[in-house]
């Protein structure tokens, strides 16, 4: 168990990548700048990059046979934050940053491709590299490679998120859900408005929401399984103008965070009827505006999570590859795996002292880059091969 010594001697050019793009940070599909750096590296390697779908796609065929048509993803945006002082290459785009580490996703997949042109002679098969925008901004980038045929021929896709919660030379692979379905409600609610004097003359649209956000909580507490994870949370409500004015209208607003699809559904009919009945009770209408955000990230049981497993152990060792609790966070690496059979991880790339993940202060260890190219290079070249 160690990085591979070809692996290391790419160091310095993966942290070079990334202090670059963590300098010149997009948001969400207005990548233009971040595309044409990782063109030129791409071009630079003699190799014939394709723009697809607002993102870049790279294809490497190997000299060593016939094989798999394996992907490499990493996402490209960045997010509306301002960066706080501290690093020599901190962000020259004010209130622009990569304060997510999507920068150390695309230097560790150009450093896998670095490491696979290199290594050409010895690798089977094929490998795709999907640089894909806009993964923090549903309905978010993937789709539209994947609508950009990015995903034709491909036979199996790897893909990583670095995570400040684990330390560098720790790797969390598992089967099972590893992100959440991430979804946005609204209820509507329309009653009679009038004077605060005189109640029975109106529908209170405020009491209707306040009963709606108090039923809201028996969906998790009494209707779904105990056993399985989910959060109905309300984040906004709108109602009335004035104190002595019975509102006719208000409106509610959440998310609602879960990890299977079964439980999804029941928890939006349950939602559906609550709303429909909070209001008959007052003699209001209620309409459920449901919003179906990403899906959730869900590795198979085996084939392929078991190899980026396999390959995880190798670089970080047996005690380095820890399982754990998903994050309730969503991403849309869960529309490739509903197209091939993907697996995806998280890679440490901090300790407890860091600051979290989309804060101003988001500063990742560097060290985590050459775990992430040598445990991504060696599945792809596995998955290639026919392993
Ligand atoms: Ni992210």
């Amino acid at each position: 168990m160690a990085v591979d010594p070809e692996v290391m001697a790419l160091e310095e050019a993966v942290v070079r990548d990334r202090r670059h793009l963590h300098a010149h940070p997009e948001l969400s599909f207005r990548e233009r700048e971040t595309v044409a750096y990782l063109r030129a590296q791409v071009e630079a390697l003699g190799l014939s990059p394709q723009e697809r779908g607002g993102g870049l796609v790279v294809d490497l065929a190997g000299g060593a046979g016939p094989g798999r048509t394996v992907a490499v993803r990493a996402d490209m945006d960045a997010l509306p934050v301002e960066e706080a002082e501290g690093l020599p290459f901190r962000s020259q785009a004010p209130g622009v940053m990569h304060a997510c580490g999507h920068d150390a996703h695309m230097a560790i997949a150009l450093g896998v491709l670095r490491r696979l042109v290199a290594g050409r002679d010895r690798l089977a098969g094929r490998v795709r590299f999907l640089f894909q925008p806009a993964e923090e901004t549903p309905p978010g980038g993937a789709l539209e490679l994947i609508r950009a045929g990015a995903l034709d021929g491909v036979e199996a896709i790897v893909g990583l998120h670095v995570n400040s919660l684990l330390p560098v030379g720790r790797a969390q692979v598992q089967s099972g859900p590893l992100l959440a379905n991430s979804d946005v409600f609204e209820v509507e609610i329309e009653g009679v408005g009038g004077h605060g004097s005189q109640p029975h003359l109106t529908v209170d649209a405020a009491l209707v929401a306040a009963q709606t956000v108090v039923h809201l909580q028996t969906v998790v507490s009494r209707r779904v399984d105990p056993l399985q994870p989910a959060v109905v949370s309300v984040g906004r409500i709108e109602a009335g103008t004035a104190h002595n004015i019975i509102p006719g209208r208000a409106r509610v607003v959440g998310t609602v965070r879960t990890l299977s699809e079964g439980v999804r559904e029941r928890v939006r009919a349950e939602m559906e009827r609550i709303v429909r009945a909070s209001a008959d009770l007052a003699g209001a209408s209620a309409r459920l505006v449901y919003t179906e955000g990403y899906p959730a990230v869900v590795n198979p049981e085996g084939w392929p999570t078991t190899v980026l497993a396999e390959t995880a152990a190798e670089v970080v060792g047996r005690a380095g590859v820890v399982q754990g609790p998903p994050w309730l966070a969503g991403e849309d690496f869960a529309y490739y795996q509903r197209h091939v059979p993907g697996a995806f991880f998280f890679l440490g790339c901090g300790g407890p002292d860091r600051a979290p993940h989309h804060s101003s202060a988001f500063a990742l260890d560097e060290g985590c880059l050459v775990y992430g190219v040598d445990i991504l290079a060696r599945a792809a070249v596995r998955l290639a091969a026919g392993g």
